[in-house]
């Protein structure tokens, strides 16, 4: 089976076995077999934050899982919805009925089963800051556990589901806690531009979202005609005392508090240092509007988009003496 349609990076690559999962009971169905135990499993929802470097030997498994759910109490309305929905499907739903908390995510790509993985997170909010619980499989038992907030340990860019449990369960539906009352979040300098351009002082949740999308659309190139996974790399966290040292070479240094004795820096910002933004370089390059973002410019090789990002993880470590980290998941084995 050919995965190009099935990431957004669009890299042509095929899968040995594949197999669409539409209800949560087709998983201990599909693992009844043990030969699927002992090989290489790939599990996709959108594709929207993998690399693909190389043909995958090992069974696919796409998440299918459909349906939202919702009940309100009082203020809160908890929102359940199958990992198998695009993640602004349900972010739309949200928003058109009020339920206030997901805006600042709109257009944000990918799955709804893939967003607890990652803590997603834009001009903001990030999942933990909505999310409940959700339910996954166990692959090694069949049976399906629910993960509570606590459970999930999330981080930046990080959870439970991507380090000690890496590739042990399967998000097959996750709660969110929404509420009717909004509570705005427009700390990110460009949402509060874009609605002061817009004459709007007293935004509703629709009117986040449509700035949130507005400044997406501007910044981010659009997968659908221009392959890509987001942010290719995390945006790197270093301790303070490193952080004093290089501001003093780097004045304009773009950074963020990072908790106690540590700073967060804008990775986008590094590799533009470097030369690096709207580069070309074969058939890829990085995004002209934004450097973090790696982009298939048409028929790049997983391979080629890897060796690139090395280039820059290089290129930023020669400069800056920080070590980039890759946001994407990358399958297979790089050469
Ligand atoms: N910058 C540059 N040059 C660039 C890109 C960025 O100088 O080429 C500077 C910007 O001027 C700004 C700073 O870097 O001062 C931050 O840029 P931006 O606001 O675009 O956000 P980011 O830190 O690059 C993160 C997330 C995005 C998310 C945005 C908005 C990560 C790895 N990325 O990017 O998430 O949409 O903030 O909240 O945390 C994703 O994870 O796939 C993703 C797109």
């Amino acid at each position: 089976t050919s995965l190009k349609h099935l990431n957004t990076f669009g890299i042509e690559a095929y899968a040995r076995y594949y197999v669409e999962i539409n209800r949560e009971d087709e998983l201990a169905e599909l693992f009844a077999d043990a030969k699927w135990h002992s090989i290489p499993r790939l599990v996709l929802g959108g594709g929207s934050n993998m690399l693909m470097v190389s043909n995958f030997d090992g069974l696919v498994i796409r998440i299918n899982i459909r349906g939202i759910e919702h009940r309100i109490n009082d203020d809160e309305v908890i929102v359940e919805a199958g990992g198998g929905e695009v993640w602004n499907d349900l972010v739309n739903f949200c928003v058109d009925r009020g339920f206030a908390g997901m805006e600042n995510l709109s257009l944000i790509p990918g799955s709804v089963g893939a967003s607890p993985i990652q803590n997603i997170g834009a001009y903001g909010v990030e999942i933990k800051d909505v999310f409940e619980s959700c339910r996954a499989f166990e692959i090694a038992t069949g049976q399906i556990k629910t993960f509570t907030h606590a459970d999930c340990k999330f981080g930046y860019r990080e959870s439970v589901f991507k380090s000690e449990l890496k590739g042990q369960y399967i998000i097959t539906s996750v709660k969110y806690k929404l509420s009717l009352t909004p509570r705005l979040n427009l700390k990110y300098g460009a949402i509060e531009q874009e609605l002061a351009a817009r004459g709007i002082t007293n935004p509703t949740i629709k009117d986040v979202s449509e700035v949130v999308a507005h400044i997406r659309v501007s910044k981010l190139p659009d997968p659908s005609t221009i392959g890509n996974a987001g942010s290719f790399f995390k945006n790197p966290v270093i301790d303070v005392n490193k952080f004093r040292l290089l501001i003093k070479n780097h004045p304009d240094l773009v950074n963020y508090p990072a908790g106690d004795g540590f700073v967060k820096l804008a990775a986008g910002w590094l590799i533009e240092q470097c030369g690096w933004r709207g580069k070309v370089v074969g058939n890829t390059g990085t995004w002209k509007n934004q450097a973090l973002v790696l982009v298939n410019h048409g028929g790049a090789t997983g391979q080629e988009v890897y060796d690139l990002s090395s280039a820059i993880i290089d290129s930023v470590y020669a400069k800056f003496g920080v070590k980039l980290e890759r946001e994407v998941n990358i399958v297979g084995d790089p050469a």
